[in-house]
């Protein structure tokens, strides 16, 4: 993609990609993605903000020469990470002069990822600003979103708030501007979902932060630029909320058909009273559909047979990934088919210690479902719809 401009002596000379398969080797990415670069020219100094890919480096350089760029003097590293710094000592190559400007932490990442010097590197602090002339840039420290040195860079006299990954939506397009559409707000959901949802205590901070500022636009280094901030700051305020819904999310794998009868009985209990339900047959479904149901969802129910007297090894690693995660789940319980011995829902259950639910109920078969079985899913059923009661969800 060619050069965007955001608002004059603001533009967006960053990549899109297309097609990237997987982000960390783990993210599918059925959307592709962006890595947004942004050039902010003052009356005196020129500064960019956050570079690129070092896989987009071709696109990146065709946008630069298209842009005419004749002198840059800051490079702003709002985030180490290497998708959106990776091309920052390519950049120092062709402006040597330019300074990295950067919070002490993220100097530190920097310089370990990347082959920098010290001297190249211009340490600010949070509230600082930079200069540029007729433009000012104002830094606003923001840590864990989603590593530990994060910042913001705010143009005060644009109010265009530059927030790295924070706000941002894996989702490769060829308009500059968010259309603030259903899309979008998926894209960004499921974004939030498997980058920030961790840290959704910090982020509670950073957006009480951020209301103290009059912001006009959000430039992500992912997805669409927003024109209208408050599409994305009022969604992630319903998200990083205490707020559940009347929602019931069953991961689950069956080999034999066992544990499938117990999620499909329970799923129509469920359904029957009232409550959201979605069985979700992990070894089929895409990763991106457990994690936006989590985001929101009361209550989790793990199901699994046993193998080799642990969980399904698919199962095993949704726990761990739910557990990474940490969703504001309330309740979670446990439902597995075993054949003759079972650790199953000990193990399971040690796998999402980190997420802080009450587990309402487990339950062991072995083999396939009698009548006893299922009165004891029924009671699960129950169990659930009380606890959403208790909620007031219903
Ligand atoms: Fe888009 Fe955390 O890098």
């Amino acid at each position: 993609m060619s050069v965007r401009k955001i608002v004059e002596g603001v533009y967006n000379v960053g990549a899109i990609d297309w097609d990237r398969p997987l982000f960390d080797e783990l993210i599918p990415l059925p959307d592709g993605t962006s890595y947004n670069s942004f050039i902010v020219e003052g009356s005196e100094k020129t500064a960019m903000i956050d570079a690129v890919e070092p896989d987009k480096e071709d696109e990146f350089r065709r946008n630069l020469e298209e842009y005419g760029l004749k002198k840059l003097d800051y490079i702003i590293s709002n985030h180490a990470e290497q998708d959106h710094s990776g091309l920052i000592p390519y950049v120092l190559e062709m402006f040597p002069a330019a300074k990295v400007v950067t919070n002490k932490k993220c100097k530190g990442f920097l310089m370990d990822l990347l082959p920098l010097k010290s001297e190249q590197i211009l340490e600010v602090k949070d509230g600082e600003t930079l200069s540029l002339g007729d433009r000012t840039l104002e830094f606003i420290s923001a840590p864990l979103v989603h590593w530990p040195e994060t910042m913001f860079t705010y143009l005060q006299e644009d109010r265009i708030l530059f927030s790295g990954d924070f706000l941002g939506s894996h989702l490769a397009v060829s308009h500059t501007f968010s259309k603030d559409d259903a899309r979008t707000y998926q894209a960004a959901k499921r974004y939030y979902a498997e980058i920030m949802m961790p840290f959704r205590a910090m982020i509670k901070k950073h957006l009480k932060k951020l209301d103290e500022y009059e912001i006009d636009i959000v430039c992500s280094v992912h997805g669409p630029v927003y024109r209208n901030p408050e599409f994305i700051t009022s969604a992630y305020k319903e998200w990083v909320s205490d707020d559940v819904e009347n929602k019931v999310i069953i991961p689950f794998v069956s080999m034999h058909g066992s544990t499938r009868k117990m999620v499909e009985y329970l799923t129509d209990e469920i359904y029957k009273r009232g409550i959201e339900v979605e069985p979700i047959n992990m070894v089929e479904a895409e990763l991106g559909r457990l994690t936006v149901a989590m985001v929101d969802a009361a209550t989790i129910v793990l199901a699994s047979p046993t193998v080799l007297v642990g969980p399904h090894p698919t199962m095993l690693y949704t726990a761990s990934l739910i557990n990474a995660l940490r969703p504001k789940t309330r309740y979670m319980a446990i439902m597995n088919s075993y054949g003759w011995a079972s650790k199953c829902v000990a193990t399971l259950k040690n796998s999402v210690g980190n997420v802080q639910s009450e587990l309402i109920k487990t339950i062991e078969v072995k083999g396939h479902p009698e009548d006893q079985d299922y009165n004891q899913v029924k009671d699960l059923a129950d169990l659930i719809e009380e606890k959403h009661r208790e909620l007031k969800l219903i």
